[in-house]
């Protein structure tokens, strides 16, 4: 089968095509003729060899989010799986191929109304999203801001915060055509990158969901308003400098809190029950995808170019 691999860590001109044997699902898997991939920002972050301490090496198949449909089970698995349309998980890659095995507990039905692209769109984001506003409390009526909200885990969770009553929904983002997109899936509020802009704004948030982190995290917390959260779900912009607890220490009379939250820390049954929920939700036409551009999967390196010059708003997605 047709496979993506990064030969040699750097640019995405170290992704090539390879040919692998066809996989065979062991105890426990299922095998996946695949149709969508999920092109996602830690694939090109491995690519750059940044987490090659963590045990990625070169020749490693990038990829994480894939949809299709069953065509064989592993010992221990129902055959009624076979002929299924299915999202899953494949793990920390193994994702750009044309057949991908997954573990049962990884896999989770389509319903008929959602197409494989919009389910890799949607099956990882969604769920940060989700469980990122209620790691941070996130109530009806309180104020929200989600920093890089262009992505698709800022998109869903623009979309959710404005479905769960939010009184208000800023996002930072770097262009005006940005702000009218997100505008239409829910925004009330569009600011610049530093979180200036928007006219009549809100003065403070009770909730940041931060995408970004980077040098400037610390600066918004001065953009919360007493007893606010500022969750950390994402860090495309780098690490925050060392020191910024400071900067909590010093607004210590504001009750701020400063949270992680990754969703390796949800048990599979609730991220299962609300993934469910969300793919039935866009099957319905309740929550959107955007899809940014659909690429055959022997131009991934193609996306992952677009990737690195920002130009992607929600998802690429590529195609079999
Ligand atoms: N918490 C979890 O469980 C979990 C799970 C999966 C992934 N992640 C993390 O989530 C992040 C990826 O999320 P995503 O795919 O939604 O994001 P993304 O599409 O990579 O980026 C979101 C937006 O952030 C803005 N941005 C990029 N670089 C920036 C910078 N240096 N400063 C300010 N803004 C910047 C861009 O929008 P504008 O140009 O419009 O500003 C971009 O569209 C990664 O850090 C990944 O590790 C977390």
């Amino acid at each position: 089968m047709k496979a993506v691999a990064i030969q040699a860590f750097g640019g995405p001109e170290g992704l090539a095509v390879i040919d692998l044997p066809d996989p065979s699902p062991a105890g426990g898997q299922v095998l996946i003729a695949v149709e969508a991939i999920g092109v996602g920002g830690v694939d090109a972050v491995i690519r750059r060899g940044a987490l090659a301490a963590y045990g990625f090496e070169e020749g490693h198949v990038p990829g994480g989010e894939v949809a299709g449909t069953v065509t064989a089970v592993g010992g221990g698995v129902d055959t009624s799986w076979v002929g299924r349309r299915v999202w899953a998980f494949t793990g920390v890659g193994g994702g750009y191929v044309e057949q991908a095995v997954a573990q049962i507990g990884e896999v989770l039905p389509l319903p008929a109304n959602l197409s494989a692209v919009d389910a890799v769109t949607l099956g990882s984001s969604g769920v940060v999203a989700h469980f990122g506003l209620s790691h941070a409390h996130f109530a009806p009526g309180e104020s929200v801001l989600v920093r890089g909200a262009a992505g698709s885990i800022g998109i869903m969770t623009v979309q959710l915060a404005a479905r769960g009553g939010a009184g208000a929904v800023a996002v930072t983002t770097s262009s005006a055509e940005r702000g009218e997109r997100l505008r239409g899936l829910g925004a009330t509020h569009v600011l610049d990158r530093s979180g200036e802009g928007g006219r009549d704004a809100p003065a403070g948030y009770d909730v940041i969901i931060d995408i970004v982190a980077g040098a400037h995290m610390p600066s918004f917390f001065a953009r919360l308003n007493p007893n606010g959260r500022l969750v950390a779900v994402g860090a495309v912009g780098g690490m925050p400098p060392a020191d910024f607890g400071t900067e909590m220490m010093a607004a210590f009379q504001r009750s701020l809190s400063f949270a992680t939250f990754s969703a390796a820390t949800v048990a599979g049954p609730e991220l299962r029950a609300v993934r469910t929920a969300q793919f039935a939700a866009a099957g319905g036409g309740e929550l959107h995808t955007v899809v940014h551009e659909l690429l055959p999967l022997g131009q991934a390196a193609l996306a992952h170019r677009k990737m690195d010059a920002g130009e992607v708003f929600g998802r690429i997605v590529l195609t079999t």
